[in-house]
C-alpha cells in the first residue's frame, strides 16, 4: 500500500489506542475515589487525541472515498463514534450519580467494541 496512507492508517490506529487507553484510565480513577483532576489529564491530552483520532479518520475518508451515507461500514462506524463520544460525556462530565456514570462508562467501551468489530468486518471485505 502507498506509504503515506499506511502511515496514515497507523497513526489513526494509534490515535484509537490512545483514546481507549485514556478513556479507561480516567474511567478506573474515577471508581477508584481519585478522579484525575489536574486539566491535561482531564481535558488537554484526551481532547487533542480524539481530534487527531477524528482528523486522520476523516482525511481516510478523503483519500480512500469510503464516505459515510455511501458506505454502509462507514455510517454504521460513525453512528457507533457519535455514541462513544455521549457516553463519554456522560461518563466523565454529565452524569450526576456515580451508577448512571459507571454504566454510561461500561457502555462506551461495549460501543467501542463494536467499532473494532466494525472495522474488522470491513477489512475482512464483507462490506
Ligand atoms: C473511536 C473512534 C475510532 C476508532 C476506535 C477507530 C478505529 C479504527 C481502526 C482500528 C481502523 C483500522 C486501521 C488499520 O488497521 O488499518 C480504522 C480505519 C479507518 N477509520 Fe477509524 N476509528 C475511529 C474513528 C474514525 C472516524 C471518526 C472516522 C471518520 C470520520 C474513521 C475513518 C476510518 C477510515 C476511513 C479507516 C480506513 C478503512 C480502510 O482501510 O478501508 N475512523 N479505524
Amino acid at each position: 500500500m502507498h506509504a503515506p496512507l499506511e502511515a496514515l492508517r497507523l497513526f489513526h490506529l494509534g490515535c484509537a489506542a490512545g483514546s481507549l487507553s485514556l478513556f479507561v484510565w480516567r474511567g478506573v480513577r474515577q471508581w477508584q475515589g481519585r478522579p484525575v483532576l489536574h486539566r491535561l489529564g482531564r481535558r488537554i491530552v484526551p481532547d487533542v487525541i480524539d481530534t487527531m483520532l477524528l482528523l486522520s479518520g476523516l482525511s481516510m475518508v478523503m483519500v480512500l472515498r469510503q464516505y459515510p451515507f455511501v458506505e454502509t461500514w462507514m455510517t454504521i462506524k460513525l453512528f457507533l463514534v457519535a455514541v462513544y463520544i455521549m457516553l463519554g460525556f456522560v461518563a466523565f462530565r454529565l452524569g450526576k450519580h456515580a451508577r448512571l456514570r459507571r454504566a454510561a462508562w461500561w457502555g462506551a467501551l461495549l460501543v467501542f467494541a463494536g467499532i473494532l468489530a466494525i472495522v474488522r468486518v470491513h477489512l475482512s471485505g464483507y462490506f
